[in-house]
């Protein structure tokens, strides 16, 4: 069973022509563009939103396939809430019938599911919801796949400094020994590697509150795509051209 999944992993490196040695370990995408796509086909945004579901399924197949380690997906900002209820209302029921949907096959491809963002927020049926599918998908050992909802970048850096505020009062840690891996202890990735690349569709280039602390070093990918017809080629595209860029992380050319 592991080799067979291993090799799947080679098959899909190969058939897109991407370079073993150089694979991202960690993806993230705002998924954007829902609304236009829509929009341009006459169609209520909720159609978008449908529409959108499709292709994060074939997306985290894709990336579960290539064997990377974590793929963190923008759902819902914590400013979504301006949106018209109506709009909030289906995606909230957008996001639990995609569990209902798919829960059982992201469990046989030993995904890990995690829900990242303010989820105490978020009605209590689709906080137990989520708390079921990170609980039947701990233990995986596959693709780590983070979904925000009710997120945003700098409330989550707040709630990090408030724990660690919080550990320095009760006199558990000194205020010298916050650091910039305690700051990264403190958020909901934890543990996992930070984005090597951040995929943002639909020809805006602004990083909207997302993964801030995060993505300090990540490199950017933009494309004019709407998220319902971003494919899997142009993941993979996106992963080429992000082979070929060259990382310094603030040093010198090597
Ligand atoms: C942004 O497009 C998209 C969203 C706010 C919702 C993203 C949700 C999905 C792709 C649904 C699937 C998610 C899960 C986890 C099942 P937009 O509506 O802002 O588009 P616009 O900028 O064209 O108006």
């Amino acid at each position: 069973m592991w080799k067979k999944w291993f090799g799947k992993a080679d098959k899909n490196i190969a058939e897109f022509e991407l370079d073993r040695e150089k694979m991202p370990r960690h993806v993230a995408i705002i998924m954007d563009g829902n609304g236009r796509w829509a929009k341009k086909r006459a169609m209520p945004r909720t159609f978008g939103h449908r529409q959108g579901v499709e292709t994060l399924k074939r997306i985290v197949q894709f990336a579960s396939d290539a064997g990377l380690q974590v793929l963190t997906v923008y759902a819902f900002s914590t400013e979504n809430w301006r949106r018209p209820s109506s709009e909030v209302d289906f995606l909230m029921t957008l996001f639990k019938e995609f569990l209902e949907q798919e829960i059982d096959e992201l469990h046989r491809n030993r995904v890990r599911i995690r829900f990242i963002g303010d989820i105490a927020g978020l009605p209590m049926v689709l906080q137990q919801t989520f708390a079921d599918a990170e609980c039947l998908t701990a233990n995986n050992p596959g693709l780590i796949f983070n979904v925000a909802v009710n997120y945003g970048g700098r409330a989550e850096i707040v709630q990090a400094v408030r724990a660690l505020a919080m550990q320095v009062k009760e006199g558990e840690i000194s205020y010298d020994a916050i650091s910039e891996a305690s700051i990264s202890d403190q958020l909901y990735t934890a543990g996992q590697p930070d984005p090597d690349l951040l995929i943002r569709p639909s020809g805006d280039f602004r990083i909207s509150n997302f993964l801030l602390w995060q993505l300090a070093y990540t490199e950017f990918w933009f494309t004019e795509t709407l998220w319902p017809d971003f494919s899997v080629e142009e993941f993979a595209a996106a992963m080429i051209a992000y082979q070929k860029r060259e990382r310094r992380f603030g040093g010198l050319k090597r």
